[in-house]
């Protein structure tokens, strides 16, 4: 099995392409990722001397290259994560976001389907969504794969899009699809942009931590190695056509994670008791900031068996202590230094 998995390289993706590397010996992984701010070859460092994987440098905005290198392949499967994923940025550039995200995932699809030309036995196109397509909870309830799309931030405009795209292509060509829809997600090798990994660096620092508005919005944080399993489970035993929630039911308010993660680093750093809450500094809210984010995935636990493995506490604890042991990677992205090695290695593109 030759399996394609775009934006290897970013947080996810890396993590998705050490499981499937280290769970199915046999199979060959090809890596494709531009290398964009988010992409950074040192997350695979522990797996980039596997004969089974091979990392090409590239752009899914890029129809000729994709078609080119789907006919040099004989890709069995897609699992498609390459994508501009950071809400902030979406609002301050809404174009990148649609080009990247809603024009590389059509390419892909007609690649695959160029390549697959009707032949689809043993053949699957994944596509990695996220649950911020359904847009907004209240205080109550859940979102269920029937949930209607209602996305707000040029993010989720851009994701909502692409799903829209790929089951347009089940419904119309014929390809095996399956989509998921995952909720927050936090571990090892995530941007410092996002939450967790931010604050965890702006503690170290003692720097402010920027908390919009009130703090008060909830979110359903997931281990990012339980992502990974999830996907396992659906690419391999996913119906195709169908959309998987994928959720940790582990709502915690900004605030209260905030409070959670500061009390973990003052411990962590021998610091006082308070000292890391000190830092926090309520800023101006994001546009259109969504309130509540909820994820029922009981149709994956019920139909293909998958649960989270570790506890919201635990896994925290484990990812300050890899944040921590992994100053250099930290300094690194924080300071560019990786991104003028790839300059060096490919060029300036
Ligand atoms: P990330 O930003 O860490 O990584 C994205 C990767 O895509 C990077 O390696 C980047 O170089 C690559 N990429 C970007 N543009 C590209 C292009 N034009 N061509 C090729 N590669 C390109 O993102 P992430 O947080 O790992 O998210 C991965 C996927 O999972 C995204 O599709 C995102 O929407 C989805 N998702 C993320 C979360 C989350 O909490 N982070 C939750 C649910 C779904
Ligand atoms: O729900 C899944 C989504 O989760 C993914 O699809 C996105 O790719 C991923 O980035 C994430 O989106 P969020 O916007 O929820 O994640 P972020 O870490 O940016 O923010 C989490 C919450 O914390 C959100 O309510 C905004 C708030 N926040 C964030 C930052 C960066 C702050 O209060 N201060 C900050 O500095």
């Amino acid at each position: 099995m030759h399996i394609l998995i775009t934006g290897g390289a970013g947080f996810i993706g890396s993590h998705v392409v050490r499981h499937f590397l280290k769970s199915y010996p046999s199979y060959t992984i090809t890596n494709l990722d531009k290398l964009t701010y988010a992409g950074n070859l040192a997350n695979l460092r522990d797996v980039e001397s596997n004969p089974n994987y091979r990392f090409v440098r590239g752009d899914i905005t890029d129809g000729d290259f994709l078609l080119q290198l789907f006919q040099e392949n004989q890709f069995d499967g897609v699992i498609h994560l390459a994508a501009e994923s950071h809400v902030d940025r979406s609002i301050a550039n809404p174009t990148e976001f649609v080009v990247t995200n809603v024009l590389g995932t059509v390419n892909l699809l007609n690649a695959a389907r160029a390549s697959w030309q009707s032949d689809y036995e043993g053949k699957r196109f994944y596509h990695i969504s996220t649950d911020e397509v359904y847009g907004s909870l209240g205080s109550e309830g859940l979102f269920t794969e029937e949930t209607s799309y209602d996305p707000h931030s040029p993010y989720s405009a851009s994701k909502a899009s692409s799903d829209h795209f790929v089951r347009a292509y089940h419904d119309t060509f014929g390809i095996p699809v399956v989509i998921s829809n995952c909720s927050n997600n936090y571990g090892s090798f995530q941007f410092p942009e996002k939450l967790i990994p931010l604050f965890i660096n702006n503690i170290v620092n003692r720097k402010p931590l920027p908390v919009y508005g009130k703090g008060e919005n909830i979110r359903d944080w997931l281990w990012v190695v339980d992502h990974a399993q999830a996907i396992d489970v659906i690419f391999h035993q996913g119906k195709s056509g169908e959309t998987y929630n994928i959720g940790g039911h582990n709502e915690w308010s900004n605030i209260d994670l905030i409070r959670l993660l500061c009390r973990i680093m003052d411990g962590k750093l021998g610091r006082p008791s308070g000292e890391s809450e000190k830092l926090v500094t309520y800023v101006t809210d994001r546009a259109g900031h969504d309130l509540r984010y909820a994820i029922d995935s009981s149709k994956l636990q019920r139909e293909l068996g998958w649960v989270p493995s570790i506890s919201f506490e635990k896994g925290l604890e484990l990812t300050v202590e890899w944040y921590l042991s992994n100053a250099e990677w930290l300094d690194d992205v924080t300071s560019g230094g990786y991104q003028r090695y790839y300059e060096e290695m490919y060029g300036n593109r």
